[in-house]
């Protein structure tokens, strides 16, 4: 188990950044701020940490929890890494890679999708390096379940900016979007509160509803993220109305952070992205998709092509023993992220700033919005991030147009991994409220 590593950004001079943010002079040449004797933290973290307790005990608990899970399900899957028979028993090569088509594959394909399906409760799943990215396997997913004349009903809200072309609801300038096979779409809006619309959910779903999104996590929207109880309540409520819509849960930076997966209470599939939670820092690119085995089937031939399902696609070099580690290693990450998050709304709202979630509010993702109100503030938050980061801390993030996204949107993210978010980052479209969304996982403390 890992020891506790409080929140790096509130001991950077990204705090003297998050800290004098409401004047925010925050220059090139920010100096580390005084730190508190005997303590990595500047003075705001060290009364965060002795108020956050409890919080961080329960985190703590929850890690050993979901490792726990994990442990079991790469005991059962019988991961290994040597080729050996003992006992009659077979041990197979599966850290080795793959080329081709990876019909040579030595079997560590096959027991990463067995271990990632029992952890999260679903009856299958493709763990693979061939999604690009959450949205792509987030897209394979709607496109197993959606055919002409369907609807796509999304219940939480606006979708995460990247799936606006998939759907259709922004031009793709006839690129295939959903609205290019036919498939309309809905969007039911949040409650006032951030949360579900439950009263108008109750009659939401239509006859031809064939797929109803549920997105788990915030993503670039001021509101509350769900539970896993809450996406189970809706997929009851659903179902209730139309057994025949099936349910995708897009789980982007929801893995972990709670006991339990949406599988487990009744998603038809879910998905995300390798190089957020569930790739524990370690997983080089892929995603996954998870559910029940027809549809996670349908996802792979859209992934691949009919008729090659889940047994192709080849892994070269030793990605097969990164997305093994990494998901050994995510509930810890994803424990580390969680205190982060917790810091930062501490911090962030003794200085007066808007925090969603609230301090000490339970976390449903690895998340933290901040509204800093001004575009100024936003630039200058991201620029002080990344000044803390030990990957391109002497670069300048500049907003600008990224593929998938309307807005311009400012990265700050000297990771390890290009664009991961399990580390230290931060992100934010420049547009109202001028929210940053601050990820906060892996790297220590610049003193600790
Ligand atoms: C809720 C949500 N869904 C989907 C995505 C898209 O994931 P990716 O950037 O991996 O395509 C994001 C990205 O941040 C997100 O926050």
């Amino acid at each position: 188990m890992r020891a506790f590593s409080p929140c790096p950004l509130l001991a950077f001079p990204a705090l003297s950044a998050t800290a004098s943010l409401a004047a925010m002079k925050v220059s090139s040449n920010a100096q580390l701020p005084v730190l508190h004797h005997d303590s990595p933290f500047v003075q705001e973290v060290v009364q965060a940490v002795d108020a956050l307790h409890s919080e961080f005990r329960a985190v703590d608990n929850l890690v050993a929890r979901n490792s726990f899970r994990v442990l079991k399900a790469f005991q059962n899957a019988r991961v290994g890494s040597h080729y050996a028979v003992a006992n009659s028993n077979a041990y197979n090569q599966h850290f080795s890679g793959s080329t081709g088509y990876g019909h040579d594959e030595a079997g560590g394909r096959e027991a990463l999708d067995q271990a990632f399906a029992e952890i999260v409760g679903a009856e299958s799943a493709i763990v693979r390096s061939q999604f690009f990215s959450g949205t792509h396997a987030i897209t394979c997913a709607l496109f197993a379940f959606l055919r002409p004349g369907d609807e796509l009903l999304a219940v939480a809200g606006a979708p995460y900016d990247t799936l606006e072309e998939v759907i259709g609801k922004r031009d793709s300038h006839g690129m295939g979007s959903l609205k290019d096979f036919g498939v309309t779409y809905r969007e039911l809006p949040l409650a006032e509160n951030g949360g579900l619309d439950w009263d108008a959910l109750e009659c939401a779903v239509k006859p031809h509803t064939r797929c109803a999104l549920i997105q788990r996590s915030c993503g670039y929207s001021w509101r509350q993220s769900l539970s896993v109880n809450d996406i189970g309540r809706a997929i009851k409520m659903i179902k209730i109305q139309n057994p025949n819509c099936l349910v995708m849960v897009d789980n982007c930076y929801g893995e972990f952070v709670e006991g339990i997966e949406p599988p487990m209470v009744g998603a038809d599939l879910m998905a995300g992205s390798l190089i957020k939670n569930p790739g524990g820092t370690i997983a080089p690119c892929g995603g996954y998709v998870a559910g029940k085995r027809i549809w996670v089937e349908a996802a792979a031939a859209r992934l691949s092509a009919p008729g090659l399902g889940t047994d192709c696609g080849s892994t070269p070099g030793d990605i097969m023993r990164a997305y093994f580690q990494g998901l050994y290693l995510s509930p810890q990450m994803v424990g580390e992220a969680i205190k982060g998050t917790f810091l930062i709304a501490e911090v962030m709202a003794s200085k007066g700033f808007k925090v969603q979630p609230l301090p000490r509010a339970s976390r449903h993702d690895t998340v933290q919005a901040v509204q800093l109100g001004n575009r100024e503030s936003l630039l200058a938050f991201c620029e002080a991030v990344q000044r803390s980061s030990p990957v391109g801390s002497f670069t300048k993030p500049v907003a600008g147009s990224t593929p998938g996204y309307a807005s311009e949107v400012i990265f700050a993210d000297g990771t390890f991994i290009d664009g991961s978010t399990s580390e230290l980052s931060c992100d934010g479209p420049l547009r109202e409220p001028f929210a940053v969304y601050c990820q906060v996982g892996s790297i220590p403390s610049s003193e600790g």
